[in-house]
């Protein structure tokens, strides 16, 4: 029977984690990065079962957004910052979804409003892995999954006219079961982007980072993460 969305997710984290560790790329005493949303999440749960099974022990993680920091507290995975001095602004891997990744590895995230934290996390990493189903595998990333940037939110109206003049079609992220826009745990607001025809990530990414007003945009593109892509037939594809 084929997997759902959700199966092929844990499926992707818990194969991820499992090889990293048999492969001795997640290992005991390291700094990890952990990312955001409903595929990083069964990594995260995987990692503390490796932990309570005595497998690994003295992890540091540093979170990417409240979601992740609770659930780690909740898990018992102990939370540190960037500028701890534990970490010293560098970690050994990060592990994170993705909204959608091309045939190079290049990804749009964000989805969950978390690319800011993610990116700094994720840049300031020696290894990014990312886990994913099937649905986020496209031929060009930036034409389907709308393109999420972080923007300072009175700088709204003149950011827009910039993106505009880069092609962009924008809407400001609105809340569900909130009045009023997304507010970031940043405490800024996100645009989602849209081009009719695919662009260039890798130069986009630059382009929008300098607009002034823009926080982060969810083009990540200056990265050579592994992928492990886990498909309905229970197959998981690493690249
Ligand atoms: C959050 C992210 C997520 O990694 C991305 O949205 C994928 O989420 P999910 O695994 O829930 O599909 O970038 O900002």
């Amino acid at each position: 029977m084929a997997l759902t969305q959700s199966e092929q997710k844990t499926l992707a984290a818990k194969t991820a984690v499992d090889t990293l560790i048999e492969q001795k790329k997640i290992f005991s005493g390291m700094k990890i990065g952990l990312g955001t949303g409903s595929t990083a999440l069964p990594a995260v749960k995987r990692l503390s079962e490796r932990i309570e099974d005595g497998t690994l022990h003295d992890i540091k993680a540093v979170v990417t957004s409240f979601q992740t920091e609770n659930y780690c507290k909740d898990l018992g995975i102990p939370v540190y910052t960037l500028n701890d001095r534990e970490i010293d602004g560098q970690l050994d891997l990060a592990i994170d979804g993705a909204d959608e990744i091309d045939p190079e590895n290049h990804l749009i995230k964000g989805g969950g409003a978390a690319h800011l934290l993610e990116k700094i996390v994720e840049y300031n990493s020696k290894e990014l892995v990312i886990v994913a189903d099937e649905s986020k595998s496209v031929a060009h990333v930036g034409t389907k999954f709308p393109l999420p940037v972080e923007i300072v939110p009175g700088a709204r109206r003149a950011v827009e006219k910039e993106l505009k003049k880069l092609g962009a079609k924008c809407v400001l992220r609105e809340g569900v079961r909130k009045c009023g826009p997304v507010i970031t745990d940043n405490g800024n607001q996100i645009l989602d982007c849209t081009w009719e025809s695919p662009v260039n990530p890798v130069e986009m990414e630059d382009k929008i980072d300098r607009i002034t007003g823009v926080v982060e945009v969810g083009f990540f593109t200056k990265l050579k993460p592994t992928a492990f892509i886990a498909h309905a037939d229970g197959s998981v594809e690493i690249r």
